[in-house]
């Protein structure tokens, strides 16, 4: 586990090669097996696939331009209404989509939209979701084109660990 979670970068640019459907769908499984607050999983994702659709997705903000240039992109929808603890939830699903796409050999990134109000009419309105519900972040997934070097502990602050007490 900590090999893929060293591994896990947040990579940007991507092959235009297919990312196939098993493999896809283990990162889809993996989202699926998060936890959530009182077992409510209060989340869709929604699959796209489309260029056209992935193009527009990509200039919803200044940092989401390489969504176009992904394979695959997930958008992590939250059931607002549903639960108070959405954002915890869809963030770990968020997450465990992000490992995966790492242990499957592919890059993925996190595009955030929760907090840009401009960002989160624009993607509802392009994926049709309804109203009552939040998109929490795009990730786009593919076959990696630029490699980030895996994390190792000269990347964390130690003294950011605290024992028994602050
Ligand atoms: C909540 C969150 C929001 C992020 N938003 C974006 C984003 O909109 N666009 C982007 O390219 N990267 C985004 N990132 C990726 C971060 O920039 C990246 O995780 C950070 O620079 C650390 O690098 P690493 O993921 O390679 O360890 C986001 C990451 C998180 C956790």
């Amino acid at each position: 586990m900590i090999e893929a979670i060293k591994k896990r970068r947040a990579i940007r640019q991507y092959l235009d090669e297919k990312v196939s459907d098993e493999k896809l769908n283990e990162i889809i499984s993996a989202a699926m097996y998060a936890p959530s607050a009182n077992a409510i999983y209060p989340w869709d994702l929604i699959i796209i696939k489309n260029n056209e659709t992935k193009e527009k997705l990509s200039k919803v903000t200044p940092w989401s331009g390489h969504v176009k240039d992904a394979q695959v992109v997930i958008a992590v929808v939250g059931h607002e209404t549903e639960s108070p603890d959405w954002v915890e939830d869809c963030s770990i699903a968020a997450e465990h989509i992000w490992l995966e796409a790492t242990d499957q050999g592919l890059g993925a990134c996190w595009v955030q939209i929760r907090g840009n109000e401009n960002a989160q009419k624009e993607v509802k309105e392009l994926l049709s979701v309804p109203d009552e519900h939040r998109v929490l972040c795009l990730i786009p997934i593919g076959v990696i084109g630029k490699a980030e070097e895996e994390h190792s502990e000269d990347d964390f602050d130690r003294t950011r660990i605290k024992q028994e007490s602050y």
